[in-house]
C-alpha cells in the first residue's frame, strides 16, 4: 500500500472539500461520478474516491479528457503500475498504459481480436502471485451499440452460499494457471511461450485487504484444487462461477464516450461481451492497471 493512503472509513461517503456528484448505479455495485476531472482531482478528490471505490467496488466517472500521463498518475495513487507480457495486434509487449482494441495492424476493426480471453469471467491477472488490485479502462472510442463489460460481486455471491457450502469451500486453495486458460482457449499466439507464468495457489476464498469482507476467487484461470481430485474440482469451479455470476450478482457497463471506468479485482470479476459489429466498428479503450497484494 502507498504511504500517503490513509487507512479509511469506506462506510462514510466523505464530501467535505469536494465538488463531484456521486450516483448509485444499482445495488449490486458501481456508482458515477460526474462533475470532476480527474486529471486535476485534489487529494481531498483522491480521499473520497478511494472511499467510494471500496463501496461501490466500481466507479464511472463520466466524460474526461486524460492523456497517459494523467492516468498513470491517478493509477500511481493506489499502488506500482502492472508490467505486462501479453502482446499487442503489432506483436509488442504492451506499455503500462495500453490500449484494448478490435482492431488489426492497421487499425481497422476486426471480428477476431488477439486477446480472447476477456470474453470469460477472470479478475485480471489472478494468474500471479500478486494478481491486480485495480484495473482502469478509458472509453476512446465506442461502437454505437453494445460492446458492454459485465461486472460480478464475488462478495455477495460468497455472503449467499449456505453454511454448508462456506464451510467445505473456506480453506480451500485454488490453482490459477495462464497456460490452462491458453489451452483452453487456444490462445497460444498472445504470448511468447517463455514469458508464461507458472501456475500459482491462491485462497479460494479471500479476504479483502481493506474491508475485511471475504469473496469467491474463481474464474477462467482456476485449474484445479489443492487436494481435490481433477474432476471435482472442475465441478466445483464451475457450480461457483455459475452460482457467482447469476445475474443477480452482476452490473454491465454499457460504455459511453470518454467513460473513465476503474473496478476492484479483489471483489469482482468481468468480462467482455461481444454484443456489437466487430468487423465494422472499432472499440478503442485506454487501459492501465495497478498491482496488488497476495491474497489471503
Ligand atoms: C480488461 C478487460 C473487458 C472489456 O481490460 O481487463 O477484461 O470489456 N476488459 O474490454
Ligand atoms: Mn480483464
Amino acid at each position: 500500500m502507498n504511504s500517503h493512503r490513509q487507512p479509511v472509513d469506506f462506510s462514510s461517503d466523505t464530501q467535505m472539500q469536494t465538488s463531484f456528484t456521486c450516483n448509485t448505479l444499482s445495488n449490486v455495485m458501481a456508482a458515477e461520478i460526474t462533475g470532476l476531472d480527474l486529471a486535476r482531482a485534489t487529494s481531498s478528490d483522491m480521499v473520497r474516491i478511494q472511499q467510494l471505490f471500496l463501496k461501490h467496488h466500481l466507479l464511472v466517472v463520466r466524460r474526461q479528457t486524460l492523456n497517459d500521463a494523467d492516468i498513470e498518475r491517478f493509477a500511481a495513487w493506489f499502488g506500482p503500475l502492472e508490467v505486462n507480457q501479453v502482446k499487442n495486434a503489432d506483436g509488442g509487449v504492451l506499455a503500462p498504459v495500453h490500449s484494448i482494441a478490435n482492431v488489426d495492424a492497421e487499425g481497422k476493426p476486426s471480428q477476431s481480436p488477439l486477446l480472447q480471453s476477456n470474453y470469460n469471467w477472470h479478475s485480471d491477472k489472478s494468474y500471479l502471485p500478486q494478481p491486480s488490485l485495480m484495473t482502469m479502462l478509458h472509453g476512446l472510442e465506442i461502437p454505437p451499440a453494445g460492446g458492454d463489460t459485465q461486472f460480478a460481486n464475488m462478495e455477495l455471491a460468497w455472503q449467499d452460499l449456505p453454511e454448508d457450502k462456506k464451510q467445505f469451500i473456506a480453506g480451500l486453495r485454488v490453482v490459477q494457471s495462464f497456460e490452462h486458460m491458453l489451452d483452453k482457449l487456444g490462445q497460444r499466439a498472445i504470448i511468447d511461450a517463455a514469458l508464461i507464468p507458472p501456475p500459482v495457489e491462491h485462497p479460494l476464498v479471500r479476504t479483502h485487504p481493506e474491508t475485511g469482507r471475504k469473496s469467491l476467487f474463481v474464474g477462467m484461470y482456476s485449474s484445479k484444487i489443492i487436494g481435490m481430485k481433477q474432476d471435482e474440482a472442475e465441478r466445483l469451479i464451475a457450480e461457483l462461477l455459475a452460482h457467482a455470476t447469476q445475474e443477480k450478482y452482476t452490473f454491465t457497463q454499457k460504455w459511453q464516450h470518454l467513460d473513465f471506468v476503474f473496478w476492484d479485482n479483489r471483489s469482482l470479476v468481468h468480462r467482455a461481451i461481444p454484443n456489437y459489429e466487430m468487423a465494422a466498428h472499432r472499440r478503442i479503450l485506454r487501459r492501465c492497471v495497478v498491482r496488488g497484494g497476495v491474497p489471503q
